[in-house]
């Protein structure tokens, strides 16, 4: 791609001042319409009619690119959503972030982790070892952004993902966010499971060991969810975490490995 023409095109939807759903690619010029003309059919595939599309449009000019791999990618089967939940926090316990936060953070999500018991906007920072939140507004929190695959990466990382039977869109888009946040500056671990009443899945993500999904992380119709992004308050450069997160363009230009879907004692003993 000629590094002029490239461009970040982002799409929300809402109705009255709801948000439902929002979607986003890094391309070339001369996919401009073609990506305006998907992103409006995706604004549109929700159970809610949107009342507002927005599509924003905005050339990268000599913005530098960072190229990743996607994180490796393996389901741990937990059966239920307290095994879920376990396993989850068994394995942010095993990258430093402590009971106290991991805790704090379970609670919160569980709740709406924004006041008045609503969901954020964003992500929650939290610091691994005391568990307080670092996001500067805890309504909206902060929002990854500016970050896609590549074509070539995409097809790759399409069949890989399918090939461990995950073929919802939702794990690719959720992948080249994860992978985007496990390279932020002073990062630990993320975790998230979504708000869409229908989608139980969740994950915590690492760059130390990537992303690992479970199928059940909330009870079905439960419209509560959240992200977290765990640092270390000690070495962390607030500003520069933030900006890399919401500016910084990403490509991810391969994909990482797919392993077979495991039991949570399989993924704690190997
Ligand atoms: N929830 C609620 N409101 C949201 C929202 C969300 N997820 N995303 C955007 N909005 C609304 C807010 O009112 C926001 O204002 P705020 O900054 O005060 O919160 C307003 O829209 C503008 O948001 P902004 O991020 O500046 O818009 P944008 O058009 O540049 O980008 C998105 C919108 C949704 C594409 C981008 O924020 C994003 O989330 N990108 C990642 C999408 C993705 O792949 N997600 C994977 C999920 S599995
Ligand atoms: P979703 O995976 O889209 O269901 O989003 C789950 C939760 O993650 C939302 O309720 C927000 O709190 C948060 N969130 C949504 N978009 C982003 C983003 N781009 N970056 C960080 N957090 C987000």
């Amino acid at each position: 791609m000629d590094h002029d023409l490239i461009y970040s095109i982002r799409m929300r939807a809402s109705a009255g001042n709801r948000h439902i759903s929002g979607a986003e690619r890094i391309i070339s010029s001369n996919k401009l319409e073609a990506t305006v003309q998907t992103l409006v059919t995706r604004a549109r595939s929700r159970k809610t009619a949107p009342e507002q599309v927005v599509i924003t449009i905005e050339r990268l000019g000599n913005l530098p690119i960072s190229r990743l791999t996607a994180l490796d990618v393996v389901t741990v089967n937990a059966p239920d959503m307290a095994a879920g939940r376990s396993a989850a926090s068994r394995i942010l316990q095993s990258l430093g972030i402590s009971e106290k936060s991991i805790m704090g953070t379970l609670n919160l999500l569980s709740n709406g982790a924004a006041p008045f018991g609503l969901n954020m906007r964003g992500a929650m920072i939290i610091d691994a070892v005391s568990g307080e939140r670092l996001e500067p507004d805890p309504e909206r929190g902060i929002r990854a952004s500016r970050f896609d695959w590549t074509d070539e990466a995409l097809d790759t990382m399409t069949k890989k993902l399918a090939a461990i039977g995950l073929t919802h869109f939702r794990t690719h888009e959720a992948l080249a966010l994860a992978t985007k946040v496990a390279h932020a500056p002073g990062i630990i671990a993320e975790l998230c499971w979504s708000d869409d009443p229908d989608y139980t899945a969740g994950y915590v993500a690492s760059p130390r060991i990537g992303y690992i999904r479970f199928p059940i992380l909330k009870l079905q119709d439960d419209p509560r969810g959240g992200r977290v992004f765990f640092v270390d308050r000690n070495t962390l450069n607030i500003e520069v975490f933030i900006h890399y997160l919401q500016f910084e363009p990403v490509l991810i230009v391969d994909g990482g490995t797919c392993r077979n879907p495991v039991d949570p004692e399989q993924y704690f003993t190997v």
